[in-house]
């Protein structure tokens, strides 16, 4: 029916421009904080200074005086809540200021609502409050923190790991760390909620209207229908938006009090302490190999933090079972509960920690066994899942590797150490493998033709600034047969279709088969209205016989055999068809195949100034197998933000927190170090591979893949340059010199 159908058609549509540019460059794209209702007035947040304890008092009364101040509410005065639900990504937060306990520093004790969000901001900080102090669980390591054993029944244990260890002609066994890093989308989040009567209309920076509109109705015990979740743009995420935050419940719950629209906008260091967070991780990784370069044994032991009272998802060793042809392999993650503010997924979650310390630990034994890195990989290639036992429903890491290695020039590269100058730098190569975990959710779609002949088509998504606008307007012209600038594509509305969150790099995928069956599905709604129509050509045309082209539907052996859609509408005295698609995710069992995430290569070339430590990174190649990209220039742009967020995160990124108060000690940009343009280098995207076989469209999700990897190819150049293997990120002077 449509090139869809087609393996071969690798890339549908090379270089289409985001259709919301126009709108973004030009102000009108409305973010949560541009929204301004009759009446609206301004939150303001006070955060705990402790990090563990009790409120002993709080005194607000000043704050009550204060100039344009309608209402503060602390836990004395504030309603009782629900917790929020169990969500795909796993329980809700805590509710907000329930009581007088302090977990973490930062943690919302008070809100304040005035007329002005200097007034506001004023009054917040006038609110006294008295604490007595607990003792405060901040180091992943502290002997006293709460241990939680493989909190997502994740852990993989296959074949005989102390066998194959013995087996082993060499072993290298390595401690590797993380720091805590902060998402910080540039888009300050906000909130505004109006209510009406128990109904509430809620703007937020959020990658999931849905997860809001469920967690308000039970935490508010209201029906679901009577919440409203708007956010067509957000204002970037990386994951800081998955999760109903307090900030967004409290905005909702004092709103509901003052009977006014009410805006609550975080500050920069609230964003820190407010939205979540990749927890920092200890991991140890233990690798045996042959003299021949076959691994023997691998395992992967990981720790995490957690917040108390919290979950978050983060199995940073999982991904490690899965990514080598090993035979004996065991994966083991554990999260210690500690005095922090709630973690939350950050861009590759897990996987860009327990990459960092795999690859460079596969590196390791490169240089134990005298091998080169690119060979060692290629010689322990996964074929096969090696936990399911099951072929890949499509995997292209091998062609990642090999015209990644071609296309970076590693041939060139002289394996001793230190041996590649140019003047007074050092230069280094690295690369590290990436295989991506496959994740996609149940999503659905609408689409409608109108009389007009023009689609619509929708879904409650969101879109961070990934393009999903521009990628689903695409999909639905090529499975509609219509002009691009026929179809419009809208999302970000809770009342739309159900849709995951945008996250975990499975919202395309998931969204691309919910959209390509709501647009099949309309198809058959136009084959059954001439079903038994003799003025049509399509009359008892099945939709396999059928093709969409043009604005029409042909039959496809007849092409003159057809109609426009419109001449269908207009006959029968139709304005509008519509048509559901509802996309489920594949059951790698069913299909006896293990759904494949994205997989990629990464190759790095660094420089280095010995005398000054000076650390840059010259030349990225990254090689992705997506499965079909739906999009080269957005698809593309994905892979190159990602790697820059792996360059920030090897070496740059880290959420300091002070040992004594639990402060975050850099909350703001000026102190929050990311890389400026001057940090970045060129940057090639080669995609590899061709669609998936286990969904429709065949999409595998590029949202993260580009920032996994980077850290350990970095690493490892370094390695190459210098001669020392840094361990821990990020990988800043002080261990270069
Ligand atoms: Mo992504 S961290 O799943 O938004």
């Amino acid at each position: 029916m449509t090139t869809l159908e087609d393996p071969t058609r690798t890339v549908i549509g090379e270089g289409v421009d985001r259709v919301d540019a126009p709108l973004k460059t030009t102000g009108a794209a409305h973010y949560p904080n541009d929204y301004i209702y009759p009446g609206m007035v301004h939150a303001a947040l006070v955060g705990s200074t402790i990090a563990a304890g009790r409120i002993r008092s709080i005194d607000a009364s000043d704050a009550q005086h204060a100039p344009g101040v309608l209402t503060v509410i602390t836990h004395l005065t504030a309603p009782q809540l629900e917790r929020g639900p169990m969500t795909l990504l796993g329980p809700s937060p805590p509710a907000p200021m329930q009581d007088d306990r302090i977990l973490h520093y930062g943690q919302h004790i008070a809100i304040v609502v005035a007329d002005s969000p200097e007034q506001a901001r004023h009054a917040a900080s006038l609110i006294k409050v008295e604490y007595e102090p607990g003792e405060a669980l901040l180091d992943i390591e502290d002997p006293r923190a709460e241990i939680l054993e493989n909190p997502w029944g994740l852990d993989t244990e296959h074949g005989d790991v102390t066998a194959g260890f013995a087996q082993a002609d060499i072993v290298v066994d390595e401690r590797y760390t993380t720091p805590d890093n902060t998402n910080n989308p540039l888009g300050l989040f906000t909130t505004i909620a109006s209510w009406h009567g128990d109904s509430v209309t809620v703007h937020d920076s959020t990658q999931w209207p849905h997860n809001v509109r469920t967690s308000f109705a039970r935490i508010f015990r209201i029906p679901e229908s009577g919440v409203r979740v708007l956010a067509p743009f957000v204002g970037g995420g990386f994951g800081a938006g998955l999760r109903v935050w307090s900030h967004t419940i409290l905005t909702a719950m004092a709103a509901r009090e003052v009977k006014r629209p009410v805006k609550l906008v975080l500050t920069r260091p609230q964003m820190f302490t407010s939205v979540g967070h990749r927890p920092n991780s200890v991991q140890h990784i233990k690798i045996g190999a042959t003299s021949g370069g076959r691994l023997t044994a691998i395992e992967h032991r990981a720790i995490s933090s957690v917040a108390m009272e919290d979950d978050d998802y983060e199995p940073v060793a999982a991904g490690s079972a899965v990514a080598y042809e090993c035979p004996n392999a065991r994966t083991h993650d554990r999260q210690a509960r500690l005095n922090i503010p709630c973690p939350g997924s950050m861009r590759a979650p897990a996987e860009g920690q327990g990459n960092f310390a795999l690859e460079s630990a596969i590196d390791e034994v490169a240089y134990a066994l005298g091998m080169d890195p690119l060979e060692l990989r290629l010689s322990n290639y996964a074929e096969q899942n090696p936990v399911l036992g099951l072929p890949w429903s499509s995997k292209a890491l091998r062609e990642c590797y090999t015209v990644g290695a071609e296309r970076f020039g590693w041939a060139r590269r002289t394996p001793e150490i230190g041996s590649m100058r140019d003047g007074n730098w050092l230069i280094g190569y690295g690369m590290a493998g990436v295989s991506y975990p496959f994740y996609q959710v149940p999503c659905q779609a609408r689409a409608s033709l109108r009389r007009d002949g023009s689609a619509y088509v929708t879904s409650a998504a969101t879109d961070i600034g990934t393009g999903t606008y521009t990628v689903m307007t695409q999909l639905a012209a090529e499975c509609l047969g219509l002009d691009l600038n026929r179809v419009r594509f809208d999302l970000g509305d809770s009342d739309m279709p159900y849709s995951p969150q945008a996250g975990g790099s499975g919202l395309t995928g998931a969204l691309a088969n919910a959209v390509h069956m709501a647009c099949g599905n309309l198809v058959k709604e136009f084959l059954d209205i001439v079903r038994d129509d003799d003025a049509s050509p399509l009359r008892g045309a099945a939709a396999q016989e059928v093709t969409a082209s043009g604005g029409r539907l042909h039959r496809t052996d007849a092409p003159d055999q057809g109609e426009a859609y419109t001449d269908i509408l207009d006959r029968h005295g139709l304005e509008e068809l519509s048509a559901d698609g509802r996309s489920t995710p594949p059951d790698p069992q069913k299909i006896g195949m293990a759904t494949a995430g994205a997989f990629g290569a990464k190759f790095v070339e660094v420089r280095i100034d010995p005398q000054l430590g000076l650390l840059r990174v010259a030349r990225v190649v990254s090689a992705i197998d997506g499965g079909r990209i739906l999009n080269e220039k957005t698809a593309s742009s994905q892979i190159t933000g990602g790697t820059v967020g792996g360059i920030s995160q090897a070496m740059f990124e880290e959420t300091a927190t002070d040992a004594g108060t639990g402060r975050i000690a850099n909350a703001t940009f000026g102190d929050y170090l990311m890389p400026v343009n001057a940090d970045i280098p060129d940057m090639e995207v080669i995609f590899c591979g061709g669609p998936d076989r286990a969904t429709t469209v065949g999409t595998k999700g590029v949202g993260e893949v580009g920032l996994v990897g980077m850290a350990a190819a970095i690493g490892n150049a370094i390695h190459h340059a210098t001669g020392r293997r840094l361990r821990s990120l990020p990988f800043t002077i002080d261990q270069l010199l």
